[in-house]
Parts: C-alpha cells; sequence; structure tokens
C-alpha cells in the first residue's frame, strides 16, 4: 500500500511515478479518500518537475478508466474528433464540423461551455432559437448515421477525474503544465470513441501556451499519447496571438461560422477551419494529399453542402434553420459602441491582445467568470481591424455590442488590447505547423 505523502515527495525530488502510483493517487482523489490538499501539493510538484512520456500515458489511461466511455460503434463509417485547445473567437466546431461531414466523415461531437476569457461552443449554438444540447445517446446516434453531424453537451460521466483535477488546477496555479493539459485533453478524447483525433494547439497571448516551442511540446505528448492508445492523433499549431476572425461573443460568431460556410468568412478564419477540416480528411483517407483534401473542402462549401449540414443539425435538434438567412432571428445587443483610432499618425495594427478581447466580451456578458454566470447571447464585440492592417484617424477598429452595462470597462480594455506601429507589420499567418 502506498502512501499519498511518499508519493508527493518521490514526485517532488524528481523521480519517476509509476502507473500504480498514478492511479492510487487519481483514483483516490477522485474517491474522496485523499485530501485537496496532497493533491494540489502533487499538482504542484508536477508542475515543476514535469510528467516523462510513460506517466503522461500512464496518467490519461488512468483518467480515462475513471469514468463513463462511450462507444461510438453503433455510428457506421469513421468518427473524426476535432479539438481546440482554447481561445478567443474559436467558433472552429460550427464550421469544421459541418465541412467534415458533408464530405463524408462522421462528427460525432460533445462539446463545452466556455469559462473565463475562452468561448464554449454549446453556448454559441444556444443563440440559435430551440437548439438543444441534449440529446439521448439514441437520437444521437441516430442522428450522425442520417446527417452526418451532431454537437451535443456531455451528458455521461465522462472522466470525473479531469474535472475534479481541472477545478482544482484553476485554484492552484497549475494549469499551464504540458503533462497536466495532455492527459487532461486526451483523457475526453480517448473517452469519447472517436477512431481519429485532430487538435488545434493554440499558440499565443489568448493561449495557455503562449511560445511555439512549449506548443510544440503539448502537441508532440499530445499525439503519442493518442499513438500509443492506439488512435491515430494529428495536431496543428495555430496563432492566439490575437483573437480569431473578426467576432466574440456567441450570436456574433454564429454568425461569422454561417458566413464562413457561405465562403465569406473572415481570411483568417476561413484558412483555420480549411486546414483543420483538410486534416480531418486525411487522417481519415478520405483525401490522399493536402491538395486533394482542400479541394474538397471547396467543393463542398462552393456547392453549398456544408451550409446545407448546418442547416440540417440545427433542424435535427430543434433550432429554427432560417438563422441562416435570417440572422435577426438570433439575439444580437441593439446599443453599439464604436472604439475610433485617434492619432493624427496613420499606423499599423502590431498586436491586439486576445485575452484582454476575450476579458472585454466576458465583462460584457458574452463569457462567465464564475461556472454559476449567466451569459447573455446578444453581447460582444467585432474587430474590424487585424494584425498588418493600416489605419488612419476617425476610422472604426472595434464595435462592441452591450446592453449597457460595464460598457466602460470593456471599451478600455478593448482600447488597451490594441498595439500600433508606424512601420509596416506584416499579417500574422494562422497555420504554424502541423505535427503528425
Ligand atoms: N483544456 C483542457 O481540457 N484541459 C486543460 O488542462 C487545458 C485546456
Amino acid at each position: 500500500m502506498f502512501r499519498a505523502v511518499d508519493l508527493i515527495t518521490k514526485k517532488r525530488d524528481g523521480q519517476k511515478l509509476t502507473r500504480e502510483e498514478l492511479a492510487f493517487l487519481i483514483n483516490g482523489y477522485v474517491n474522496n479518500e485523499i485530501p485537496d490538499y496532497q493533491i494540489s501539493a502533487f499538482l504542484m510538484a508536477i508542475y515543476f518537475v514535469g510528467l516523462d512520456f510513460e506517466e503522461m500515458t500512464a496518467l490519461t489511461e488512468v483518467m480515462v478508466h475513471s469514468g463513463d466511455m462511450i462507444d461510438l460503434s453503433p455510428i457506421k463509417g469513421v468518427k473524426v474528433d476535432k479539438h481546440s485547445t482554447g481561445g478567443v473567437g474559436d467558433k472552429t466546431s460550427l464550421v469544421v464540423g459541418p465541412i467534415c461531414a458533408a464530405g463524408g466523415v462522421k462528427i460525432a461531437k460533445m462539446s463545452g461551455r466556455g469559462l473565463g476569457h475562452t468561448g464554449g461552443t454549446l453556448d454559441k449554438l444556444e443563440s440559435i432559437p430551440g437548439y438543444k444540447i441534449e440529446l439521448d445517446s439514441q437520437a444521437f446516434f441516430q442522428q450522425v448515421n442520417d446527417i452526418g453531424l451532431s454537437i451535443i453537451g456531455q451528458s455521461a460521466n465522462i472522466t470525473p477525474a479531469d474535472k475534479k483535477l481541472y477545478a482544482l488546477r484553476d485554484v492552484t496555479g497549475t494549469i499551464e503544465s504540458i503533462g497536466l493539459i495532455a492527459a487532461s485533453i486526451m483523457s475526453k478524447k480517448l473517452a469519447s470513441g472517436a477512431d481519429y483525433i485532430v487538435l488545434d494547439v493554440k499558440v499565443g497571448s489568448g493561449a495557455f501556451m503562449k511560445e511555439v516551442a512549449s506548443a510544440t511540446k503539448l502537441a508532440e505528448a499530445m499525439v503519442s499519447i493518442g499513438k500509443a492508445s492506439g488512435r491515430k492523433t494529428v495536431a496543428t499549431l495555430t496563432d492566439m496571438e490575437q483573437p480569431l476572425g473578426n467576432a466574440i461573443g456567441n450570436t456574433l460568431e454564429v454568425i461569422e461560422a454561417i458566413e464562413t460556410l457561405k465562403g465569406k468568412g473572415p481570411k483568417d478564419f476561413a484558412e483555420l477551419c480549411y486546414n483543420l477540416s483538410a486534416e480531418v480528411f486525411l487522417i481519415s483517407g478520405i483525401a490522399s494529399s493536402m491538395k486533394d483534401a482542400l479541394a474538397l473542402v471547396d467543393e463542398v462549401i462552393n456547392s453549398g453542402k456544408a451550409l446545407e449540414k448546418f442547416k440540417q443539425m440545427v433542424e435535427r435538434q430543434g433550432g429554427n434553420p432560417k438563422v441562416v438567412e435570417d440572422y435577426s432571428l438570433m439575439p444580437l445587443a441593439t446599443h453599439t459602441v464604436e472604439l475610433f483610432y485617434r492619432e493624427d499618425q496613420e499606423a499599423y495594427v502590431e498586436h491586439i491582445d486576445a485575452l484582454k478581447i476575450g476579458e472585454a466580451a466576458m465583462i460584457l456578458g458574452a463569457g462567465r467568470a464564475k461556472k454559476e454566470d449567466q451569459i447573455d447571447h446578444g453581447v460582444g464585440i467585432v474587430i474590424h481591424k487585424k494584425v498588418g492592417e493600416k489605419v488612419k484617424k476617425g476610422e472604426k477598429i472595434a464595435t462592441l455590442y452591450t446592453s449597457g452595462e460595464y460598457i466602460e470597462e470593456a471599451l478600455s480594455l478593448t482600447h488597451d488590447a490594441y498595439r500600433f506601429s508606424e512601420t509596416k507589420v506584416a499579417p500574422r499567418p494562422i497555420i504554424i505547423t502541423s505535427i503528425r
């Protein structure tokens, strides 16, 4: 029998833990036999010492087995899960899901809600009147078999160890650990049952990983864990130095996603969606080269098939599919406040702090500071100038959609998020690299 204190000191002193030792700590914590304060110390030891690949894989597997595992076998065909590590303005699932389903892949996706400066896919979908995020498993499987696509909330008891550990990490300064993030994300992906996994690992000020080097290590760790568990996994590193696309906030992001499905999305966001969808086509064997995969993406967008998939999903889940033609069917704040560029000197946008923009949107009511907070689907921010764009005195930089509350604070954060340069600035590439 182990003692928690011995395992904490073992890790603290830089030694490697065995699968049995990790299972003792994690299962003991989930079963309330080991207290928060010992697991807090253990997490901090991991934060400083790290986990090697074997430990990460073992920790992931222990977490997978802490709860239910979804069996997607009632769904015929290749099932792929696409997951993003979280960012500001990230509505990729709303676009990648329909594109991939239109191309013949089965997307049975369980998504989450937003917390803090990052938004959640479920909150965005609930901007659509009537859209139900809860389906029983039979209806979920049936819908994916019929139309290839469903995005729902998680009802099964998936990875309870992760839920408990994540909440503890959140209040003990131990979120930003590569080993802990890799095990947290991969345990949920492995328990969710897809055959293949496509990961979008965000890098930059609005992401957990601020540097390409650490994001690369995280991506490599997750791809290796996936491989060790028999699931083909690919990770794409993508830029989160500035918000993704132009819209931040629930209805605003659904509108931007629909525009992208119509082939009219902002360049960075559309490029990311095209690329991740192409990775899905490649990994699932639907396309044999990136060129063919991207051509298929083009085809399903240009023919309207991807937009049609989105409409079908909305309709099947009780939502009003007419939102696709009539955005006024979704809640949107009627009060707007504009932020202007006021300097005499023309300049280029050098940086837009994604974290600050995310916080400004949260303050307006688009996100939650605490899990219990209600959100306002109609508020948010549209940014009109992205990194590399030229600005002149009197030009609009951003529009805030507000119910009138906390507008000064949100305006000041949005203002502070922007940094300008008098010399030309290159636009930021959205795709950094892919790790296979
Ligand atoms: N997302 C997760 O699901 N877990 C982490 O630890 C970090 C981001």
